[in-house]
């Protein structure tokens, strides 16, 4: 019976281990598959930074600096490019330009990567 309970309590342990690494690995939503679907990951991920900022970096550094007006700044730096804001963290790579991705796909990329804010 002792034996069976744990067993019983590992695999609970591991299903949420999976859940909540799936949560930080990105998800369904329509920012985040444009995110995957336009390369965004060969230097961006969730929650670590890689040859880029984390997108949750990202949203709490854009949060902090500009307030409410973050997802304007972040909307401006995807279609434009960005570089030498996260010197502090020894990133010294390039953001290229994405305008080619359009208004709307940017708004919605920046609206996802602002929702790891909350
Ligand atoms: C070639 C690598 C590379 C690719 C591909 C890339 N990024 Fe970046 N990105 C960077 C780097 C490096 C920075 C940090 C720039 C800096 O220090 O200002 C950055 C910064 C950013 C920022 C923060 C800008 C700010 O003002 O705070 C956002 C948002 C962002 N990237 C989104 C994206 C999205 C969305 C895509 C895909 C459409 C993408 N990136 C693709 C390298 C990349």
């Amino acid at each position: 019976m002792k034996f069976k309970g744990f067993f019983v309590v590992a695999a609970a342990a591991s299903l949420m281990f999976a859940v909540s690494q799936n949560s930080f690995a990105g998800d369904n939503s329509p920012g985040y598959k444009l995110i995957k679907a336009n390369g965004c990951l060969a230097c961006h991920a969730v929650d670590q930074n890689k040859v880029g900022p984390s997108y949750k970096v990202i949203a709490e550094t854009n949060e902090k600096l500009y307030g409410k007006d973050a997802l304007k700044h972040i909307e401006e730096s995807i279609e434009k490019g960005s570089k030498g804001k996260y010197k502090n963290l020894g990133i010294s790579a390039v953001m290229p330009p994405y305008g080619y991705l359009g208004k709307q796909k940017i708004e919605t990329i920046s609206k996802w990567i602002m929702s790891l804010t909350k």
